[in-house]
């Protein structure tokens, strides 16, 4: 089985996987999840991961049913069925299906879901160059701590992205860098790292927390404080963190070069250590 789905309890094809279109996920983006990646066929920071799913599940009022134990073995059970040599796997947990409503009844079984594909990393020529960035005004909620499947900002911040031919959105509130729409932002300024701190405005990422601490064995100055949109500009170098991007340079935002327009020493070393972390 190459495209590996998983429902409640039961794997199967992916084209054959399917859930009610009462699904409160589908209806009103009321569920969470997880995105994790394999390096060398074994998932990276699987309890990181559960456990943020843990704190987003709690945080929506959503029993999450399953023990970090058995994520795990279902997670091994679907790499081993799908067989890809790296693989994305996706985990997403909704409140169940029921007649539309917005409030819900307690007794709701929640959906299950997990799918694994092929993993596409970025390309290793992309990664060496740097990517664009724009940015955009951030009109996410006042959660985004919370790994919502409900992700419509996010979702036009990146087509409009995508769009203007970048890579990135880094959204941006009154002049304070939040984060990506896919990922964190690090501000480099000299030898001192500034991003966004943890709290209800930006997802707390998994490779940002790996990064970071990388970086503190380093002996870096971190500033965990929003970032102004001038030091953005003004920036030494800026890179960004995430599941799917790692650590990715950015390059150029709005069309300004940012340090001289190619990737830093910080970010080319960061992303260096972060590589060898995930053997
Ligand atoms: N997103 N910020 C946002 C808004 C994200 O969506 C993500 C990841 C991150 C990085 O988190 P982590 O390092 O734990 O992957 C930050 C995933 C990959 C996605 O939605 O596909």
């Amino acid at each position: 089985m190459p495209e590996t789905a998983f429902i409640n309890g039961r794997f199967l094809p992916l084209a054959e996987a399917s859930v009610s279109i009462e699904d409160r996920g589908f209806q009103f983006g009321d569920g969470v999840y997880e995105v994790i990646r394999t390096y060398r066929g074994r998932p990276f920071k699987p309890e990181a991961h559960i456990a943020r799913l843990n704190r987003s599940a709690e945080a929506i009022g959503l029993r999450q049913p399953y023990s970090l134990e058995r994520w795990v073995g279902c997670i091994s059970e679907g790499l081993r069925l799908a067989a890809f040599s790296e693989a994305k796997i996706y985990v997403q947990i909704t409140r169940g299906a029921a007649p539309r409503d917005h409030a819900y009844a307690q007794d709701l079984e929640p959906t299950i879901v997990m799918t694994i594909r092929e993993l596409h990393p970025v390309a290793v020529a992309v990664q060496a160059a740097g990517v664009d960035a724009m940015t955009i005004e951030d009109l996410r909620w006042g959660r985004c701590d919370i790994k919502s499947v409900n992700l419509l900002a996010n979702v036009l911040a990146r087509q409009q992205a995508k769009q203007a031919g970048v890579f990135e959105a880094i959204l941006v509130r009154n002049g304070e860098v939040a984060e990506g729409a896919v990922s964190n932002v690090i501000v480099v300024e000299g030898g001192t790292l500034i991003t966004a701190p943890e709290g209800p405005r930006i997802l707390s990422g998994v490779t940002r927390e790996v990064v970071l601490s990388l970086a503190r064995q380093e002996g870096m100055d971190i500033q965990e404080r929003y970032p102004s949109e001038k030091q953005l500009y003004g920036a030494s170098e800026v890179f960004l963190t995430g599941t799917t991007v790692e650590v990715l340079p950015v390059v150029r935002i709005d069309g300004q070069p940012i340090g001289g327009g190619q990737p830093g020493p910080v970010t080319r070393s960061l992303a260096k250590r972060f590589v060898a972390q995930t053997g």
